[in-house]
């Protein structure tokens, strides 16, 4: 335990120099403590740990006032935190809120009681404009989620299918699946609970959203409260575990989102998911696993199916390939994350028997996917006449599947893979990201032909001139290329689409998107 303390002192240190030298914004999350200084925080005797607080007030450059992301900490005991320098436009604004006893409410921290603490986010709800953003999930909020979840929970169509709670579907890959899952399987009802972060869109959805057995939930896959307020309500039996912070540039500004929403979020999904399934003293735990003299069979007892990387495996030389024995050498923080949570889907299986599987799929392109992301901001720029970036010398590569394919591996996997199995999904389609750009622009040239737009495109013989070699990304992995040798021989998957029509495809739903016409 000295150890563990010691490390913490570091840290602490470490948190308290960072202190001074931080840029607090508004809708950005830091770590506070409780009754100390920032970053840390003691429950207990032994356990220490940090707790995310999202800022809606910005006061001065070392001072914000926030609404803790986990307010419940334990049973009937709640938090309100925050943070701020004796100024006059803090105090001016706190003396405010001063109806609220204020040694109660301290300034960094108190200890208060549930209506309370109610109180005082209704207090500073009038007094401040919150928009939650990640995480920012207020208990009104909630609270309307809870009433619209017990509102329609009785609406599905059928409600002795199975109901399955997908996650973070209005992202890319997932709002390609769900269209996809609800059509093939039509006796089965799913829930989508996604935070919509700037990569969620509900747009990518709206085919969906009037089919009677689907559900909408905008919530926090951290939110343990919420997560087993939807397990009780919809009766949960399948999990597929969509949602994470994905795109790594992001991860090496702000490493810590990717943390709390991949590690912590799978985190609490798995263990809800075990305790509702396996470890409660009642009816699900005989429903689930049998008795002592009953065992339910293993392809019966729900699954947890987590989506996850081959960027786990680290990179590549320039013949190998990522099989599922690949020893993980994770390189940036949103694939350090993304390993993490796999190791903690693994301990759930090896260590409580929960029925799981894991897809490490490679880079997918296809509709909807966010216009960060390599291929849309390569027609993007190219349709606008902006430099088209691409990082080093181009030639990193990636092993390239279409989305679709991605999600038939997934429902392959999630209905016959084999319990506590890994299989990597990809689709035999290395390409540099020259290769990539310069395949794009080919088809750009043939379908939106530059005389087209001769304004922002003068001068230019090609979409290719655009092409412009940018500084590369740090810990940028060199090589990806997966051995789906498993998924095609034990589960007979195998890609429809290779990368030229794949990649047709998705240029036409991109010009449509971007309102171009095609040839
Ligand atoms: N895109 C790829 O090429 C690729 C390849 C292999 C694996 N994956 C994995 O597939 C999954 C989906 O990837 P994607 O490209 O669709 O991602 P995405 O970024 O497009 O979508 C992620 C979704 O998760 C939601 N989300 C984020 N944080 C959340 C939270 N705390 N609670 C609830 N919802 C939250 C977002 O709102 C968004 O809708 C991820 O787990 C990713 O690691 C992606």
């Amino acid at each position: 335990m000295n150890d563990k303390f010691d490390a913490w002192n570091t840290l602490k240190k470490d948190l308290h120099n960072t202190k001074k030298t931080m840029h607090i914004k508004q809708g950005e999350i830091y770590f506070m403590s409780v009754g100390q200084n920032i970053g840390y925080e003691t429950y207990g005797k032994n356990e220490l740990f940090l707790r995310p607080v999202l800022v809606f007030k910005k006061l001065s450059k070392y001072s914000f006032i926030g609404i803790p992301l986990t307010s419940k900490v334990k049973e009937g005991s709640y938090f309100f935190t925050f943070e701020y320098k004796k100024d006059k436009k803090s105090t001016a604004i706190l003396s405010q809120m001063k109806s609220f006893d204020s040694k109660r409410i301290a300034y960094r921290s108190g200890h208060i009681t549930k209506s309370d603490f109610e109180n005082i986010k209704e207090k500073v709800a009038s007094l401040f404009e919150i928009t939650p953003e990640r995480g920012g999930f207020t208990l009104l909020e909630e609270q309307r989620n809870k009433e619209y979840i017990i509102a329609h929970k009785n609406q599905f169509a059928n409600k002795s299918n199975k109901n399955i709670l997908l996650t973070g579907t209005a992202g890319f890959i997932g709002s390609n699946f769900v269209p996809y899952f609800l059509d093939k399987y039509p006796d089965y009802n799913l829930v989508n609970l996604d935070l919509l972060t700037y990569a969620g869109n509900l747009d990518n959805l709206t085919e969906c959203e009037n089919n009677p057995r689907y559900k909408f939930i905008k919530g926090d896959i951290c939110n343990r409260e919420l997560v087993e307020f939807i397990f009780n309500e919809y009766d949960i039996n399948g999990v597929i575990h969509f949602a994470a912070e994905s795109h790594v540039d992001n991860s090496i500004k702000n490493p810590g989102v990717f943390i709390e929403t991949n590690v912590n979020g799978t985190f609490t999904l798995l263990d809800v998911a075990y305790k509702h399934w396996m470890d409660k003293p009642f009816k699900y735990k005989e429903r689930f696993t049998g008795t002592a003299t009953s065992v339910v069979a293993s392809d019966t007892r729900p699954r947890f199916h987590h989506i996850s990387t081959d960027e786990v495996y680290g990179t590549l030389n320039e013949t190998d390939l990522f099989t599922e024995e690949t020893p993980y050498a994770p390189n940036s923080p949103y694939s350090a994350s993304k390993a993490s949570s796999d190791m903690i889907v693994r301990s759930y299986q090896e260590t409580y028997g929960l029925n799981t599987v894991i897809t490490n799929c490679s880079n997918n392109y296809g509709p909807k996917q966010h216009d960060e992301k390599l291929i849309p901001t390569i027609i993007r720029k190219a349709l606008a006449g902006e430099a088209i970036p691409i990082y080093g010398d181009g030639k990193n590569i990636r092993d390239w599947l279409y989305v679709l394919d991605h999600c038939k591996g997934i429902d392959l996997v999630y209905h016959t893979g084999k319990e506590a199995n890994v299989y990597n999904i990809g689709g035999r389609n290395e390409r540099t990201n020259l290769q990539i750009v310069d395949a794009i622009c080919t088809i750009l040239d043939e379908k939106v032909p530059l005389n087209s737009e001769p304004g922002i495109h003068s001068g230019l013989n090609s979409y290719k001139d655009l092409i412009t070699f940018v500084e590369d990304r740090a810990g940028h992995d060199r090589r990806y290329a997966i051995d789906a040798t498993k998924l095609e021989t034990e589960l007979g998957w195998k890609a429809d689409e290779n990368f030229d029509s794949g990649i047709v495809k998705t240029i036409e739903w991109y010009l449509k998107k971007y309102n171009k016409g095609t040839n």
